[in-house]
């Protein structure tokens, strides 16, 4: 079979598997707000799916995606989750012979876009202590070119968890700008950084900002994100976005709400995937060889780095798996490091965690004696 149909086949599975626990793909599983599961009912109930949403997504929700960026000059449009988005962006601005710059590890679907377009993907390893699990502005200085057509930065990196300070994310829009290159920032985890700033706010005229509504407010299935850039770039990218016929609605009902309801209702969910954060800490250090190179992260995950215990992370992953715990193994995120670590989702409730932690000791034990464990995606 082939190998897109044994992928499908792994991801419904999970999809069908009654009670599993999502620590894996960094999506969020608390319950929502009661204000946003009414706003997608009424929406149903009252039968307005049977209509196209507008081609840039509803005003309001587009006001309310500036308002919370704080991006009150650029235009927002409404995408099928902030992938659409990234391929939509990645099409439009790459080509053959273009460069294509981002970091190792980074998120991976945006370089496979690239590559489609044509271009050439040029990543700079960010991965290990000596580089602190950062980009150094200095190191994007010397990788750029003049055939850097887009730079694409994850802040904070997926799946690391460092974020870029204020003075980084300024020397790296400068950077982008004085090579004449777009930059692609993604900041799809954002809002569970403690502190985060827009490259949009230095680099205005060429940066592309792209969120999400899977992670803070748990919409993965919903299908629905957001980029935003200035007047001018917009005009070409709304000129044949894949998605002319505007974003499900049921969705944007509910984002709508959820932009509402932010305030009351994020900070319990920030508290508690911090605390999450701490208990897969100490579980993790409690074990030989076990190491958190990122401790606080800020995303909703953590990366455990596995290779001083001497355990394959896919194996760790097999094994979590057969205990109804969905982990994700490195290499999902990078062919150089990705046998180094795996990375937990802590967007859960509690005593899921509390499970992954109680199993992890034994877990590990399991993994040692696995030769083969099975392919993963
Ligand atoms: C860095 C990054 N960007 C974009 C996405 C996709 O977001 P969405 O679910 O809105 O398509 C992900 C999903 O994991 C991600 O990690």
């Amino acid at each position: 079979m082939q190998d897109f149909e044994l992928r499908n086949r792994h991801f419904d599975r999970l999809v069908n598997t009654p009670g599993l626990r999502w620590l894996g793909q960094n999506t969020n599983h608390y319950p929502a707000h009661p204000a946003v599961r009414d706003a997608m009912i009424r929406c149903i109930t009252d039968e307005e799916f049977h209509a196209y949403a507008p081609p840039l997504g509803l005003e309001k929700l587009r006001s309310l995606v500036l308002a919370d960026l704080g991006l009150p000059e650029m235009v927002p449009v409404i995408t099928d989750g902030a992938v659409a988005g990234l391929y939509h962006v990645c099409r439009t601005l790459c080509g053959p012979g273009d460069e294509f710059l981002t970091t190792d590890p980074t998120w991976a679907w945006p370089m496979s876009f690239a590559r489609a377009a044509g271009a050439e993907v040029v990543q700079i390893p960010i991965y290990g202590a000596e580089h602190e699990y950062r980009l150094d502005p200095a190191r994007l200085a010397a990788a750029i070119t003049p055939r850097t057509k887009v730079v694409y930065i994850v802040d904070p990196n997926n799946p690391l968890g460092t974020a870029c300070t204020e003075d980084e994310i300024r020397a790296i829009a400068e950077i982008a700008r004085a090579a004449g290159a777009y930059l692609i920032h993604d900041c799809t985890y954002r809002d569970f950084a403690y502190a985060h700033s827009l490259a949009a706010a230095h680099y205005p005229e060429r940066t592309v900002t792209v969120w999400s509504f899977s992670k803070w407010l748990g919409f993965a299935g919903l299908r629905i994100g957001a980029l935003v850039a200035a007047p001018d770039l917009m005009e070409r990218l709304a000129n044949a976005p894949p998605n002319n016929l505007g974003s499900n609605i049921v969705a944007q009902r509910g984002a709508i709400a959820g932009l509402e309801v932010k305030r009351a209702w994020f900070p319990e969910v920030l508290e508690s995937q911090r605390r999450n954060q701490r208990k897969v800490h100490d579980a993790a250090r409690a074990i030989p060889g076990l190491e958190l190179p990122v401790f606080p992260s800020n995303g909703n995950f953590l990366v455990i780095e596995c290779e001083k215990a001497g355990l394959r992370p896919e194996a760790i992953c097999a094994v979590m798996a057969r205990h109804n715990i969905l982990v994700r193994q490195g290499s999902y995120h990078t062919k150089a490091f990705g046998d180094r670590f795996i990375k937990v989702s802590v967007t859960v409730p509690e005593p899921w965690v509390d499970e992954f932690c109680a199993l992890l000791p034994k877990a590990v034990e399991e993994a040692r004696g696995m030769n083969e464990p099975p392919q993963l995606y």
